[in-house]
């Protein structure tokens, strides 16, 4: 009979070898230990085959098994719960000192970020924004700003039209009319927004992105009209920066103005960027034709305005220093990613 004990407990120091894991130490140990059917459970129940002056020594000779390996089985079970623990933590571990995989930082499409820079401008001087449409009418494109059919000045700028009556619009002025029909003076607006023209070279293209300025209010003039394009030019070009202003013709300005700004690549000295000029143009602008104020009902006699049109694109490019309008139009990150201000 001790033989028969002394066999089990071999097998059981002979099998907890192979174990390699703590599910089938699990297994191991429920088939000696079980109460029903592991082998040392089964031996209890053979009690009653056994001749009854056997019989206390072979309980006590099974107690003593049982006790034996359930002590064995949990340090073998210990011992397998332990590697696997550090086997896991082996496989989890971090080193913090590795340099990490780069997370590629996405920016803002530069136009966008010229767009803000300049609501951010003259956000600062009190302006509020106004988004006009890109569908208009002839009348808020051309004909109320002072440009009737058949004026030369239509010539200007190549119209897509939709119909006889609506166009994509072709300048953000169109906005002007519509928010001078709605709000009575004091009005100080920006309004950026795509237009639209049949022009397609390094400089234009048929789509491009402009930033319409308007103030009216009693006694404004060229002075304040320079003054805010001054700081619209120091935030963006450098403190450096200054502008000056050239007659020009717009059919709904008069005076018209071309504004130049100094170069910030020379300082003007003159250079390549400026065309040995020292000075580089940068927008239209002008003290709104009194012809506009009366057609939106503003009394002309009482109230003057200014305006200004800028093209964010040319902006953009000038800044950047971008020389074809179309890397801003190819969505090619190799240039876009660049320029993140
Ligand atoms: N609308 C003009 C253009 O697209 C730009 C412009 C010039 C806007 C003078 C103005 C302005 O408001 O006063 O060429």
């Amino acid at each position: 009979m001790n033989e028969r004990l002394e066999n089990i407990r071999q097998e059981i120091i002979e099998g907890a070898k192979e174990l390699s894991n703590s599910k089938s130490a699990y297994e191991f140990r429920k088939k000696f230990t079980d109460s029903k059917t592991g082998k040392i459970g089964l031996l209890m129940k053979e009690m009653k085959n056994i001749r009854p002056e056997e019989r206390a020594g072979f309980g006590k000779g099974v107690n003593e098994l049982k006790e034996w390996a359930l002590d064995y089985f949990a340090k073998v079970e210990e011992k397998i719960k332990k590697a696997e623990l550090e086997k896991r933590y082996e496989s989890e571990k971090i080193d913090v000192t590795e340099p990490s995989t780069e997370i590629k930082k996405g920016n803002l499409h530069p136009i966008t970020q010229m767009r803000n820079q300049l609501i951010d401008v003259f956000a600062g001087m009190g302006f509020e924004i106004y988004e006009g449409s890109e569908v208009e009418n002839d009348y808020y494109n051309f004909t109320a700003l002072n440009t009737p059919k058949d004026h030369p000045a239509r010539d200007m700028q190549d119209t897509f039209y939709l119909s006889p009556e609506y166009l994509l619009r072709t300048q953000t002025s169109a906005g002007q009319i519509h928010v001078m029909e709605n709000k009575k003076p004091p009005i100080k607006i920006l309004s950026p927004g795509k237009v639209f023209r049949s022009d397609d070279d390094a400089t234009h293209s048929p789509m491009f992105t402009q930033m319409e300025g308007l103030v009216v209010d009693e006694k404004i003039t060229l002075c304040d009209l320079k003054g805010m394009l001054d700081v619209f030019v120091k935030k963006i070009y450098g403190e450096g920066t200054t502008t000056r202003l050239r007659p020009s013709y717009f059919p709904f300005t008069e005076p018209s103005v071309e504004v130049d700004c100094s170069c910030f690549e020379c300082g003007g000295k003159g250079c390549r960027l400026c065309k040995q000029t020292g000075w580089i143009e940068i927008l239209g602008a002008g003290i709104v034709n009194k012809k506009v104020l009366e057609n939106c009902g503003i009394d002309s006699e009482k109230y003057s305005g200014l305006a200004f049109g800028i093209g964010i694109e040319r902006t953009a490019m000038l800044k950047y220093g971008i020389n074809n309008i179309k890397l801003l139009f190819e969505s090619d990150l190799r240039v876009l990613s660049q320029i993140d201000d």
